[in-house]
């Protein structure tokens, strides 16, 4: 991931980029943090960057030209249009999706603004994305550039060691992580929770699952609205596909092989609070003249989604069969992936994300 920020003031961010975990993934070569200093673009001989506004107020815009030649200069560097942030209260709001969707890009601009902001035009011309660290006011995108390079890096491979990475990431299922605990086992006389030390793996998850419940019911509402039950049903050769689907989505998720006749005799009701996301290929097709595959599950308005993967002249045909049938079944069939192959991993991920930010629009609305 190389990041290349335009600021005013680049030995902020080169300070917090050679220190500490990121200091490490720039030396190793993970990540490269390079700094513009948008003053050596301004087209005045004073150096001089910013001016008066037009129509009056108090002061002063950065001018749109310093900025626009310091964004050629890395767009040139680049070979191609970049992805470009601009770091403003005004942005929408940054949250672990947006995060890990900015993880996937290889080269990220971000533009650091100071005074009363820049001018517009030019931000019209160059700007992808606006982003916001938060619902307050900086003196400047500075810090909202290196919490976004922070967040960003954690997601690039050789940044975090095996230690330091979670395979679960906090907030991924918009629930707060359960507490921690290490020895002793008694400190200022609280215990740690007894299951914690039972080795019963299956007990231990279970607890952890409505610690987080609690807590975020208790510390973050806002977010427990906004949380799903992930279920990921597969029929044909799709498990390892599932299982890995299943991981990228929730920590929580749960995984339903409906190769299994006894599975598929079942009556499965899911709820408005659940996510069914059904991964096909194309035996799907082939009506095996019993019950089909699905046609036992019942929603409640549970939206659900579809990954197939079968050749791109079934795909139309399977999608309508799913969508008439989960439609017809209390559900609200939402979108369709088509994925090439299994072994397509990356392809994996990247559905797994759109799933969740097409998730985040469900529960915007
Ligand atoms: N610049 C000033 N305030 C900001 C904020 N809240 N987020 C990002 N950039 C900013």
């Amino acid at each position: 991931m190389r990041y290349h920020v335009l600021t005013l003031f680049p030995e902020m961010i080169d300070q917090a980029a050679n220190t500490s975990i990121l200091g490490r993934a720039v030396k190793n070569g993970s990540i490269q943090v390079e700094t513009t200093n948008i003053r050596d673009y301004s087209a005045n001989k004073h150096m001089r960057v910013d001016d008066y506004p037009y129509g009056g107020g108090a002061g002063m815009v950065m001018e749109a030209e310093p900025v626009y030649r310091a964004y050629e200069a890395v767009k040139e560097k680049i070979g191609h249009k970049p992805r470009t942030i601009y770091l403003t209260p005004q942005g929408k709001v940054l949250n672990q999706t947006m995060v890990e969707e900015f993880a996937l890009d290889e080269d990220l601009v971000l533009i650091c603004g100071h005074y009363e902001g820049i001018d517009e035009r030019v931000l019209e011309e160059v700007v992808t994305d606006y982003v916001s660290i938060g619902d307050y006011v900086l003196t400047g995108g500075e810090l909202g550039a290196m919490v976004m390079i922070d967040a960003i890096s954690r997601f690039v491979p050789g940044v975090l060691s095996n230690e330091e990475s979670s395979q679960f990431e906090s907030l991924q299922d918009n629930l707060l992580e359960y507490p921690h605990y290490t020895r002793p086992e008694v400190w200022h006389e609280k215990r740690v929770p007894q299951v914690l030390l039972s080795g019963d793996h299956k007990r231990i998850e279970a607890w952890r699952y409505e610690q987080s419940v609690l807590r975020t019911t208790e510390r973050r509402p806002d977010l427990l609205r906004k949380s799903y039950r992930v279920h990921c049903a597969f029929y044909g050769g799709m498990e390892s596909g599932a299982g890995q689907l299943n991981e990228a989505l929730s920590r929580y998720g749960t995984l339903l092989d409906f190769n299994r006749k006894k599975l598929r005799k079942q009556r499965y009701h899911f709820e408005r609070q659940d996510l069914l996301v059904v991964m096909v290929d194309e035996e799907i097709l082939k009506n095996p003249g019993e019950p089909e595959a699905f046609s036992n599950v019942r929603g409640k308005k549970t939206p659900c989604m579809a990954v197939i993967t079968t050749q791109e002249e079934q795909l139309g045909q399977v999608e309508e069969k799913l969508k008439a049938m989960f439609d017809k079944q209390g559900f609200l069939y939402k979108k369709t992936y088509h994925l090439p192959s299994l072994e397509k991993v990356d392809k994996l991920n990247e559905i797994a994300l759109d799933i969740r930010r097409k998730m985040e629009e469900i529960h915007e609305k």
